[in-house]
């Protein structure tokens, strides 16, 4: 062979293997997706979404070998069923505390659908989470509001769902595989992130769905694992579930990805899906407190405004990026709150003038002419009834 030919040979065996890469590339990218069913919007609620309903706790478990995860199943005391919730719903519940008012908290519904009685699952954090598990006993009886929520499970038969939990953010994912993700023997994987193995919850359970539905593919990392873990409790992956890890494991196609984790994952996770190509409609998520992110993109800069606590007779400016409420408690005005996220409706208020724009959408549907303090801020100068 001539040195010509043998060149062009080598030049043609580079652009080969550059359009194969470039043919893989292309195809590990997520495809665009078809139209689907819309989200959710925070349907106008009815007084019985409202309806705070007693329930009796009817059976408490802890779900990790730490015992920082306690499940409660709740049942209603009237005989009245108090509907299963869609997946990935969540409800909010009166936490009784010592030398005070009850707490309003949110917990996303983590049981498999049952007409009888509803299962959440807390982890132990601060006063609300800390009382229920050092003193919510089977019989006693406490008050929901019946389950609500835009971060649902929606069925594409175009997209794989990938469920990607970090912590107790398992719960509204392990609620989809039950009911909903795993229905007629498709695929879905679930990347599931926890410290070690001793914060691995749920770990028969899963290992239960993963015998029945052979489609379902898991993937436990963990942050810091233990090096005396038992082999059976090995992780799949160490460090965190990341967009690398995700574009290395997943096979090629459409996913419609639900992420539920800590601010720091939520942070990380959701932009870099949103730069690998994933479309809003395919990227759904629930921030479990304040200051975690939504799935929206962040808001613009906003211009300052005057607000106007017309009851307590104060007044302060809005200069951003905080929320109203907030503002309120900064300048002293009292005003009830919950979960100051914008899912419980406790902190809602009588808007008397003005407008407002909410940080992220919120879950639980103000009455006309109301706001929800904990996640709005004000587009104009405004009164609030507070
Ligand atoms: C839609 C939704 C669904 C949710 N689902 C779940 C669920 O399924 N399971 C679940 O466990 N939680 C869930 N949460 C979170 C839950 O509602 C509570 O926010 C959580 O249990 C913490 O409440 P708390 O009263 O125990 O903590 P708080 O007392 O309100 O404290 C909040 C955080 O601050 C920290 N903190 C408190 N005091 C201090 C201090 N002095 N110094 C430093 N840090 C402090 C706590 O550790 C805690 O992490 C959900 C929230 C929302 C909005
Ligand atoms: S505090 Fe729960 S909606 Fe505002």
């Amino acid at each position: 062979m001539t040195a010509g030919a043998l060149f062009s040979a080598i030049l043609g065996a580079v652009a080969l293997q550059l359009v194969i890469w470039a043919v893989v590339r292309a195809l590990r990218r997520p495809a665009a997706p078809a139209p689907s069913a819309p989200r959710p919007e925070a349907a106008a609620p009815t007084p019985d979404d409202r309806a705070w309903r007693a329930v009796r706790v009817v059976e408490r478990q802890l779900e990790d070998a730490a015992g920082t995860q306690l499940s409660l199943h709740l049942a209603p005391t009237d005989g009245r069923p108090l509907g299963p919730g869609l997946p990935g719903q969540h409800l909010s519940i009166e936490v009784p505390v010592a030398g005070g008012p009850p707490l309003v908290r949110c917990y996303s519904l983590s049981g498999p659908a049952a007409a009888d009685r509803l299962r959440i699952t807390v982890k132990r954090a601060g006063q609300a989470s800390t009382a229920l598990h050092e003193r919510a006993v089977v019989g006693d009886v406490l008050r929901i509001r019946p389950p609500s929520g835009r971060f649902v499970f929606a069925p594409d038969p175009g997209a794989t769902p990938v469920l990607v939990a970090g912590g107790v953010g398992i719960t509204p994912l392990i609620k989809m595989l039950h009911n909903g993700a795993l229905e007629g023997g498709r695929p879905a994987h679930l990347y599931y992130g926890v410290r070690d193995h001793q914060e691995l919850a749920f770990r028969a359970e899963l290992a239960a769905l993963r015998r029945a539905h052979p489609a379902l593919r898991l993937t436990v990392v963990y942050s810091r694992p233990d090096p005396a873990a038992p082999p059976e409790l090995r992780p799949d992956a160490v460090g965190h579930v990341d967009l690398d890890l995700l574009r290395r494991t997943l096979p090629a196609g459409r996913h419609r990805f639900y992420v539920c984790g800590p601010p720091a994952m939520m942070a990380a996770l959701l932009p870099a899906l949103r730069a690998w190509g994933v479309a809003e409609d395919d990227l759904r998520a629930e921030a479990f407190g304040p200051a975690a992110p939504s799935a929206a993109p962040a808001p613009t800069a906003a211009a300052p405004q005057l607000v106007q606590f017309v009851r307590s007779g104060r007044q302060a400016q809005w200069t951003g990026p905080g929320t109203l409420l907030e503002l309120a408690e900064a300048a002293g005005v009292g005003m009830d709150s919950g979960c100051r996220a914008g899912s419980c409706g406790t902190c809602e208020v009588r808007l008397r003038s003005g407008a407002v724009s909410y940080l992220t959408p919120p879950d639980w549907a103000p009455s006309p002419g109301a706001c929800l303090p904990c996640v709005a801020r004000p587009t104009s100068a405004v009164e609030l009834d507070a």
